[in-house]
Parts: structure tokens; C-alpha cells; sequence
């Protein structure tokens, strides 16, 4: 039997002064639990979060595919490992949209994370008219074989499930949903990879994740956890959703 750690990571984005520093302190208590717990800060807070959070793993939310050269502005993996990140979140949907991430990048970024020794969040989601149009499991199925590099194993990977219309938005799908969704991923994981890996990979749900209904969405199958945005800037919101997952 497989056990997959429960991961209640936090997506930040773009939000964070260094006063936000101050919410890790009040996540550390329940970061003690059995779930590892994960924040993602703005580029800027990785090294001084990395340096204050204490049982609470930092990632970034990007990486370039290089790990060094003239990319003005870029930050690579190697630079995050550097600065005490120990994941980093990749082909989110913002990503993926505001700078024409493709798979062939999200796939590039990937392999160069692996390298500097970062565990990898990768993103895959549908939009809401593939979803209408019964597009789902092909868009998702497509994301995974074409973001996911060869190599993944359970320490380096997780998945993601995004669904863009369910991002920031309040709406979350019904619970057949996601668990359609988190089978398919598992299966395909499994094919691609073996049963070993593909059991092993922890499958994450994101998009509007509240402390109100995190409960219900963890007791879907193969969801391993979640990846929290807007609930994931306070304490108060994100450690009842740790707690959730606990
Ligand atoms: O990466 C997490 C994110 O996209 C979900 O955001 O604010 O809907 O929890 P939110």
C-alpha cells in the first residue's frame, strides 16, 4: 500500500509584502499535523520566508528553463533552490495565459526545476467552454503528456487540478467532478509511469478551496490535498483548511 503524504500547499501569486511574513508564524502550529504544508510567496518573500517558516516548505510560483543567462527579469531554478525554495509551482493557468506558456515550456521548466533538486507543482486545468463543450479528460489527459517530462516520481511530482473557471471565482465543481478528474489523472499517471509512481504522485485540487468546503472536496478520491489561493494569504483561512486535511 502506497502512502501519499497530504500536501495543503498555498499559491500566493501576486500578493505579499514583507509584513504578509508575519502569516507563516500562525500556520506553523498546525503545520506540525501530519499533512506537510507548503506556501508559495512572490519571488521577493522566498529567501526570507525560506528563512523564518519552521515546518513549512517555500516554493516559488515560476521558474525560467534555463538555469542561468541573459533572461532580464527571469529567475531560475537553481536561483529559488539557492534562496531556500524547495518546490516550485509550474503551468498554472495564470501562466499559462498572461505569458503563453505552452506545454513544450511547462514540459522545459519542469525537467530544469528536476535538475536543481526542486520538487515540482504542475498545473493542468480545463476552461469552462472546454469543459461545456465535454472536452475535459482530453485537455487534461493532453496537459499531462505534453507538461509532464520523462523521470517523475513521487518526491518530484505533483499534480495539480485547476479547473480556470473555478479559479478565484467562488465556484468549485461538484465532487463527481473532481473525483472524474483525479481518477483519470491517476490512471493515466500509472500507465505513463507504472503503477509505483503513478500511485505514488500526490494529486492536488485548486480553485476557490475555502475553509467551508475544504472537508468535502478531501474526502474525494485520489485528492491528496489542495493548492489555496486566495484563502491561503491569512492564517486564519488557510489553518482551518490544513486542519481539514489533517
Ligand atoms: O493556484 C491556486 C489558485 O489558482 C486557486 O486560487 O483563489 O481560487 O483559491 P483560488
Amino acid at each position: 500500500e502506497i502512502m501519499r503524504r497530504k500536501l495543503a500547499a498555498g499559491n500566493w501569486k501576486m500578493n505579499g509584502l514583507k509584513a504578509a511574513l508575519s502569516e507563516l508564524d500562525g500556520m506553523e502550529a498546525a503545520a506540525q499535523g501530519a499533512s506537510e504544508v507548503l506556501i508559495c510567496p512572490p519571488a521577493t518573500l522566498v529567501a526570507a520566508a525560506a528563512q523564518t517558516a519552521k515546518g513549512i516548505a517555500i516554493g516559488g510560483q515560476d521558474c525560467h528553463a534555463n538555469a542561468s543567462g541573459a533572461h532580464t527579469g527571469d529567475i531560475s531554478a537553481p536561483m529559488l533552490a539557492d534562496a531556500g525554495a524547495t518546490y516550485v509551482i509550474l503551468g498554472h493557468s495564470e501562466r499559462r495565459t498572461d505569458h503563453d506558456e505552452h506545454d513544450e515550456h511547462v514540459r522545459a521548466k519542469c525537467k530544469s526545476a528536476w535538475q536543481a533538486g526542486l520538487n515540482v507543482v504542475l498545473c493542468v486545468g480545463e476552461s469552462l467552454a472546454e469543459r461545456e463543450a465535454q472536452n475535459t479528460l482530453d485537455i487534461i489527459g493532453g496537459q499531462l503528456a505534453g507538461s509532464v517530462p520523462d523521470g517523475a516520481t513521487g518526491h518530484n511530482l505533483v499534480i495539480a487540478y485547476e479547473p480556470i473557471w473555478a479559479i478565484g471565482t467562488g465556484k468549485v465543481p461538484t465532487t463527481d467532478q473532481i473525483g472524474e478528474v483525479h481518477d483519470f489523472m491517476r490512471a493515466r499517471l500509472e500507465k505513463r509511469f507504472g503503477e509505483g509512481v503513478g500511485r505514488s504522485v500526490r494529486l492536488l485540487y485548486g480553485g476557490s478551496v475555502k475553509p467551508g468546503n475544504a472537508t468535502e472536496i478531501f474526502a474525494v478520491s485520489n485528492v491528496d490535498g489542495a493548492l489555496v489561493g486566495g484563502a491561503s494569504l491569512k492564517a486564519a483561512d488557510f489553518v482551518p483548511i490544513i486542519e481539514a486535511l489533517n
